[in-house]
């Protein structure tokens, strides 16, 4: 007969196996038609509090200056442009986004994963690699060359990364399953963290030296 720990432990796990399926794997459905994020609220909810229907206009579901691309001067030549519910309140509570994103020729949208969205990548002008990395133990790759008009899809959660490798500019735009999807770029996370992860733990993790650490974490990581 299974002792009381090991019974409580049983239970407790049970418990827990139980109750893990009120886990959502996207944004929860909403309840009514809208729910515009109330910028004023000092309340603090999961996602934004809803401004009163009363005085919800048009222009709260609203973006204009898509057509413009980003300024990809900058260290990894790629600019990512967002539309998601800081820049549109009416998406508050709707599980959607979009990104533009350009790059210069040899841009690269460095890895990064989204903790809170699938995304779904279009190519509108130009050639790009790209790929994602599945989880442990595997991290298998799973690339492609993507030319104008193709798609691909970055699983919620997985590293992924797009690369200009040729001598044009490309444009790519990617709707997200999320109306906030958050972005852990990998390189920003881990060196460029505020303040540094000891280097002892960084050189372990990565097998290799502390200076080569140290000087990692002493670059510049472009918000990006
Ligand atoms: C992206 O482009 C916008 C508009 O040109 C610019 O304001 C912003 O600083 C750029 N961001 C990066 C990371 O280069
Ligand atoms: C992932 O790796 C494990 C262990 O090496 C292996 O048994 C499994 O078949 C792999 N799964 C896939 C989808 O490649």
């Amino acid at each position: 007969m299974a002792s009381a720990p090991t019974q409580t432990f049983i239970f407790l796990a049970f418990f827990a196996l139980l109750t893990s399926s009120l886990c959502f794997a996207s944004d929860p459905s909403p309840l009514q038609d809208f729910c515009v994020a109330d910028a004023a609220s000092n309340v603090f909810v999961n996602g934004f509090v809803c401004k009163n229907p009363a005085i919800v206009k048009a222009n709260d579901f609203f973006l204009s200056g898509l057509n413009k691309p980003g300024d990809t001067s900058n260290p990894v030549g790629s600019n990512v442009t967002q539309a998601n519910v800081a820049q549109i309140p009416g998406l508050n509570t709707l599980g959607v986004s979009l990104v533009r994103i350009d790059y210069a020729p040899g841009g690269l949208n460095p890895p990064h994963t989204h903790p809170r969205a699938t995304e779904i990548l279009v190519v509108l002008k130009g050639t790009l690699y790209v790929g994602f990395i599945t989880s442990n133990p595997n991290n298998t790759l799973f690339s492609k060359i993507l030319y104008e008009g193709d798609l691909f899809v970055f699983p919620q959660g997985l590293i992924h990364f797009q690369f200009n490798y040729e001598h044009s500019n490309a444009v790519a735009f990617a709707g997200l399953g999320s109306q906030n999807p958050g972005t852990i770029t990998i390189a920003n996370a881990v060196f460029g963290s505020k303040p540094p992860i000891s280097d002892i733990v960084l050189a372990k993790a990565f097998q290799v030296s502390k200076e080569i650490i140290d000087k990692l974490q002493a670059q510049f990581w472009l918000e990006n």
